[in-house]
């Protein structure tokens, strides 16, 4: 069905049910040319589902534009985004080509959107809405076709309840919204990430690949990663590094994973008797509600949920 974009993707390893679901959206939006947003939390693949919608897509061969908006300076950043006249402030000696121009046909990646100026928002709103732009020092409007892909791992939508997000740009970046999955909500993907990234390194070190024991396997996949992907990606390259081509036990891991308080699996122990579990969700769903006043945006982030899949919990039990 998606057979010639297919490939694209093949480098999202993982066979999770939400991480599947989240690729066939993808695969989907690719073609459609429309602004894609794509949240999740560090390290759980943003830039690499980037990289796969724009090859995708039918700009893979245009101008794939990457802008770190973290690492902006903030005097520049105009003049970084849509150009300028020569000059146009001091040191313009030159008329010079922003982002924007230089991604004309292609495709703009704003990483960690969520750190753009307010200032910038509004300008950015205008080019995203029609194109249009305009250089620092000219008068002159420019059209420019380029397609939006953005990420961050921040909450767009309480940033736009605090008033440092516009919500007018949310809704035209966001067209199409991409959800990934912490790599704890996908924890069976584990094994298949991990000898994937224990043979690239192998492959990189020119090296035999290690393996990991069952144990060591156990603790990995008990594990909280709060840096989610790329700390198993570490994990794996450091112990590729130290172990060239052996068994990893569970004494060979970082000692952060025999920490149990890093291991999120004790954090909460079944009584013999068993529990409620409806009662329990709807106690804790409550009690979210609670400490932030109401505010669901919030309260499915206390929660670990997305908003979508708070609303639809509230939705279930009638609250
Ligand atoms: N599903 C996956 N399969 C294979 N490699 C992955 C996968 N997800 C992430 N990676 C790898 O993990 C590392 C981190 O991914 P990436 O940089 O895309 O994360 P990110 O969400 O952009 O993180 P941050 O918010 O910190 O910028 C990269 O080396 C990437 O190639
Ligand atoms: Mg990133």
């Amino acid at each position: 069905m998606f057979s010639s974009s297919d490939n694209n993707f093949a480098s999202i390893i993982g066979h999770s049910p939400d991480l599947e679901s989240v690729i066939r959206t993808a695969q989907i939006a690719a073609a459609a040319d429309v602004s894609i947003l794509i949240e999740g939390e560090t390290g759980t693949g943003k830039e690499l589902m980037a990289q796969a919608l724009q090859q995708s897509s039918r700009r893979a061969d245009k101008p794939f534009v990457i802008i770190n908006c973290a690492a902006l300076p903030t005097e520049l950043v105009e003049s970084l985004f849509f150009g300028h006249e020569k000059g146009a402030f001091t040191g313009a000696d030159e008329r010079k080509d922003g982002y924007v121009q230089k991604a004309a046909g292609g495709t703009l990646f704003l990483d960690e959107i969520g750190e753009l100026p307010l200032s910038l928002q509004a300008k950015l709103l205008r080019f995203v809405e029609n194109g249009e732009c305009q250089r620092l020092g000219s008068h002159e409007t420019e059209i420019i076709d380029v397609r939006i892909l953005a990420a961050t791992h921040r909450n767009l939508l309480q940033m736009i309840d605090d008033g440092s997000f516009r919500q007018d740009l949310f809704y035209r970046l966001s067209v199409v919204s991409i959800r990934l999955p912490n790599l704890k909500q996908r924890r069976q993907d584990i094994p298949e990430l991990a000898n994937h990234f224990l043979k690239e390194a192998a492959s990189r070190n020119q090296t035999t690949a290690c393996t990991f024991s069952k144990e060591a396997t156990n603790q990995l996949k008990h594990y909280s990663w709060p840096g989610n992907i790329r700390e198993l990606k570490n994990v794996c390259e450091h112990v590729s590094a130290l172990l060239p081509g052996e068994t990893i036990n569970k004494e060979n891991l970082p000692l952060n994973f025999t920490d149990n308080q890093s291991s999120d699996t004790s954090a909460y122990t079944l009584p013999e008797h068993g529990i409620d579990l409806e009662s329990l969700e709807v106690d804790l769903i409550k009690q979210a509600l609670n400490h932030t006043n109401g505010n669901k945006s919030r309260a499915a982030k206390l929660l670990g949920l997305s908003r979508d899949a708070f609303l639809y919990r509230l939705k279930k039990h009638k609250l």
